[in-house]
C-alpha cells in the first residue's frame, strides 16, 4: 500500500518505519528542513532504539523516502497520516495549529480518494475539524466531491519502546462515523492493520469521538496510577512502610496489575503532562470537572518537586558552594526526549538556589542543555553553574550529593564504593527507588529514596548535618 505520513518526529519515524518494514511503500513529509536533510543522509533527528536499523533497512530496500514536499506527499498516499505535534497552549488546551495547518496543505493538493488518518493526540471533534479544513480548500478549488475521509487513530506507542508497541500492539483503535465513504474506508483500514489481525483482532472499531476520547482517557488513566503511587509512597515516608512492598502487593492482584505503579520524582515527557492538561481544559469547555485528573496533575506538579525540598531540608535554604551530581536527564530511559522531564524541574531549583550542578544522561545531554538555556534565559549566572559531565563518575566527583533522576539501566548496579569515595558527603537521593537502602546504609551512604522504610527522618531540618549524622537520626 502506498503511505503518506506527515511529521516526522518521534510518533511520525515510528509508524513510517513500521509500516515500511510490512512491506508498504513510505513517504515521510515534514516541514523542518533540517530534520528532511538529515534523514535523507541516513541520519535520524531523535534516539528510539531500533529505529536506525529500521529505517536502514527499509532505505535500503526503497520502501521509504523523506521530503518536504507536501504535494508529493499527498500525492503519494493512498492513506494520509497526520503525526505533527499538538502541545499544550497558556491554557492547558491542546494546540492545534499544526495538525489543522496540514489539513489546509491536504485540502490543497487531493486530487483522487484520501483517507487521512488523525495520529495526532488530539480533543474530542478535531477530526471534524480537519475535515472542514481540508472541505474548504477543496471548495476554494471549485471541488465539492467527498474526496477524502477523516478517521481517528490514536497511538499508543512508548517512547523507549516504540518499535516493539508499534509491531505488537495491545490494541488498534480506529474512529470512523456511518457516512458515504464508510465501506471503502473500512476495508483499505482494515487491509492497513491485517498483519496485526493475523493472531486475533486488535483493531477497535468505533467512532470518530470515542477514538478520539479513548486516547486522552487512557493517558489520563495511567497518569493516575503514577501520582496515586506516589501519593501512597510520601504516606509510606510517614508511616514507616515500604512502597516497594506496598507496590509488590497491589500489583499482584490482577485487577490491578504491575504497570505504571513506580513512585519516584513524578511523570514528564511529550504526553501525560500534556495530554492530562488537555482533558481537564476539555472538561471545562463542556461546563464540567475532571476532579480526579486535575489532582493527579497537582500530585505530579508538587512530586517534582520533593527531591529539592529534601535537599533544602538537608542543606538549608542557601545552596551556594553545594554542588550536585545528577545522573539521568531525560524524562525516561532509553529516550532523548526531554519534553516536561522531572530531571528540568529539580536542576532549575537547584541552580537559581545558588548550586553547581554536574549531569551525565547517556543520550539526552544536549537536549537538556538546550532546554535549560531555554528556561533560564534570564538567569545565565545560574546556567553558568551548569556543566555537562562525559561519563557518571565525572558528575558526582567531590560533589555533596548524587541526586539520581532517571533510571537509565547503566546506573543500576554502579560500583558504590568508587560513588563514595568521590562524593565530598555521601549522601543519595533517588528518584527512582533503584538502589537497596539497608545495603547503602551499610556501607555508611546516607539513603533518601520516595517511600523506602529505610530512607533518612526527615525530621533534622534546617540543620547542617552530616551525613553520619543521618543515619544516627533514623
Ligand atoms: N511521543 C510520543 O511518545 C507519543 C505517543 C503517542 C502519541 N503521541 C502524539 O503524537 C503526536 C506527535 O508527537 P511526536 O512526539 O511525534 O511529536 P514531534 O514533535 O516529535 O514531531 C512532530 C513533527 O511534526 C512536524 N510538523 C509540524 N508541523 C508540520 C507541518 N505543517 N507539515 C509537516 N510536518 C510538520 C515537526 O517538524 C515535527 O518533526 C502528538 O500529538 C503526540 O501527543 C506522541
Amino acid at each position: 500500500m502506498k503511505i503518506t505520513i506527515v511529521g516526522a518526529g518521534y510518533v511520525g519515524l515510528v509508524t513510517a518505519g513500521c509500516l515500511a518494514e510490512l512491506g508498504n511503500q513510505v513517504m515521510c513529509v515534514d516541514n523542518d528542513a533540517k530534520k528532511i536533510s538529515l534523514l535523507n543522509a541516513a541520519q535520524l533527528p531523535i534516539y528510539e532504539p531500533g529505529l536506525q536499523e529500521l529505517m536502514s533497512r527499509n532505505r535500503a530496500a526503497g520502501r521509504i523516502q523523506f521530503t518536504t514536499g507536501m504535494a508529493d506527499g499527498v500525492e503519494h498516499g493512498e492513506v494520509i497520516f497526520i503525526a505533527v505535534g499538538t502541545p499544550s497552549q497558556e491554557d492547558g488546551s491542546a494546540d492545534l495549529q499544526y495538525v489543522l495547518a496540514v489539513a489546509r496543505q491536504i485540502g490543497r493538493n487531493i486530487k483522487s480518494f484520501k483517507v487521512v488518518v488523525n495520529k495526532s493526540t488530539v480533543p474530542v471533534g478535531t477530526a471534524y475539524r480537519v475535515q472542514a479544513a481540508i472541505a474548504t480548500e477543496l471548495s476554494k478549488r471549485g471541488i465539492s466531491e467527498p474526496l477524502f475521509e477523516v478517521i481517528s487513530n490514536p497511538e499508543f506507542l512508548k517512547e523507549g519502546a516504540a518499535i516493539e508497541d508499534f509491531m505488537h500492539p495491545d490494541r488498534i483503535v480506529i474512529g470512523v462515523d456511518q457516512g458515504n465513504n464508510y465501506a471503502a474506508t473500512h476495508q483499505l483500514i482494515e487491509q492497513l492493520y491485517s498483519s496485526f489481525n493475523r493472531h486475533h483482532a486488535r483493531t477497535i472499531w468505533m467512532d470518530v469521538r470515542s477514538a478520539e476520547l479513548t486516547k486522552y482517557a487512557a493517558n489520563a488513566m495511567l497518569a493516575t496510577r503514577i501520582s496515586f503511587m506516589n501519593e501512597i509512597a510520601n504516606l509510606s515516608d510517614l508511616l514507616g512502610a515500604d512502597i516497594d512492598c506496598v507496590r509488590r502487593g497491589i500489583g499482584a492482584d490482577k485487577r490491578i496489575g504491575h504497570d505504571f505503579l513506580y513512585a519516584g520524582t513524578g511523570y514528564g515527557g511529550s504526553c501525560f503532562p500534556k495530554d492530562t492538561r488537555a482533558l481537564i481544559q476539555t472538561a471545562l469547555d463542556c461546563g464540567s470537572q475532571l476532579k480526579v485528573v486535575s489532582a493527579v496533575e497537582q500530585v505530579n506538579d508538587l512530586q517534582k518537586k520533593i527531591m529539592v525540598d529534601r535537599i533544602l531540608d538537608y542543606f538549608g535554604n542557601d545552596l551556594t558552594g553545594l554542588k550536585f551530581g545528577v545522573w539521568g536527564l531525560a524524562f525516561k530511559p532509553n529516550t532523548d526526549d526531554m519534553r516536561e522531564a522531572p530531571s528540568l524541574v529539580i536542576i532549575q531549583a537547584l541552580l537559581l538556589l545558588g548550586a553547581q550542578v554536574c549531569a551525565f544522561d547517556p543520550l539526552a545531554g544536549n537536549e537538556a542543555l538546550d532546554a535549560l538555556s531555554c528556561e533560564l534565559i534570564d538567569s545565565p549566572e545560574a546556567l553558568a553553574n551548569f556543566e555537562l559531565a562525559d561519563c557518571a563518575s565525572e558528575a558526582i566527583e567531590d560533589a555533596d550529593a548524587l541526586l539520581l533522576v532517571t533510571e537509565w539501566k547503566t546506573f543500576h548496579h554502579p560500583d558504590f564504593a568508587l560513588i563514595k569515595s568521590l562524593l565530598k558527603r555521601p549522601l543519595i537521593l533517588d528518584g527512582r527507588n533503584l538502589y537497596d537502602p539497608k545495603m547503602l546504609e551499610e556501607m555508611g551512604i546516607a539513603y533518601q529514596g520516595f517511600g523506602r522504610r529505610n530512607s533518612l527522618a526527615l525530621s533534622f531540618s534546617n540543620t547542617k548535618n552530616t551525613p553520619q549524622d543521618m543515619l544516627e537520626t533514623t
